[in-house]
């Protein structure tokens, strides 16, 4: 099985769609490549494009500490993103550029095996290959995913963008977060 440092590095040198033009990182992503948990984000931003890393400006720090509250640290996860540059502006990746990164993020997952993944938002649903009108249908809930033939558990719920803008879906982001810890508790003693 590939290394996920592999994988890596050639995310750093990746020039399959415009997003390397600008870039001055590639973000790979960080975390226990062990863990059986691999949370999925959009796109880097400005901080994490400027790094190297994932989710370190205001939502990383804002969904580190609702991890923390859900009772697991950042460091015990793989956290990773649908795209691995920074789209300009931060605009929602296209389905173009999610395309053109999936056979990294399915790597990734083939290299890590997590009994669960949380995707944050509509972008790493869409980059799960999970088909969609509204985030609605698909939140709060497991789907069984298939990637490159390999089957992985799925909990969707909001980017941290959206409650950490809107306070009122604060206390659902964190349910679901719980959520995700349970399915993966109840795999992982069944
Ligand atoms: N938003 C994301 O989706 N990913 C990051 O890494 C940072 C912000």
């Amino acid at each position: 099985m590939e290394s996920l440092d592999s994988i890596a590095g050639e995310i750093k040198k990746c020039t399959r769609c415009d997003l390397c033009l600008k870039r001055q990182n590639a973000v790979p992503g960080e975390g226990d490549p062990h863990s059986k948990i691999v949370i999925i984000g959009e796109g880097p931003g400005k901080n994490e494009d400027l790094q190297g890393r994932p989710f370190i400006g205001m939502s990383g720090k804002f969904l580190t500490k609702y991890l923390e509250k859900a009772g697991i640290t950042r460091e015990k996860v793989f956290i990773t993103n649908a795209v691995k540059c920074r789209p300009p502006n931060n605009r929602k990746p296209k389905a173009e550029e999610l395309d053109k990164c999936r056979p990294f993020l399915s790597r990734q997952l083939a290299a890590i095996k997590p009994t669960v993944i949380l995707a944050l938002g509509t972008s790493a649903a869409s980059a799960l290959g999970i088909k969609f009108k509204h985030l609605s249908e698909i939140k709060s809930r497991t789907i069984e995913i298939e990637l490159e033939g390999r089957k992985f558990n799925c909990f969707v719920t909001f980017h941290p963008s959206f409650p950490m803008r809107f306070p009122r879906a604060r206390d659902g982001f964190l349910k679901d977060i719980r959520s995700c810890i349970n399915v993966y508790n109840n795999l992982s003693t069944t």
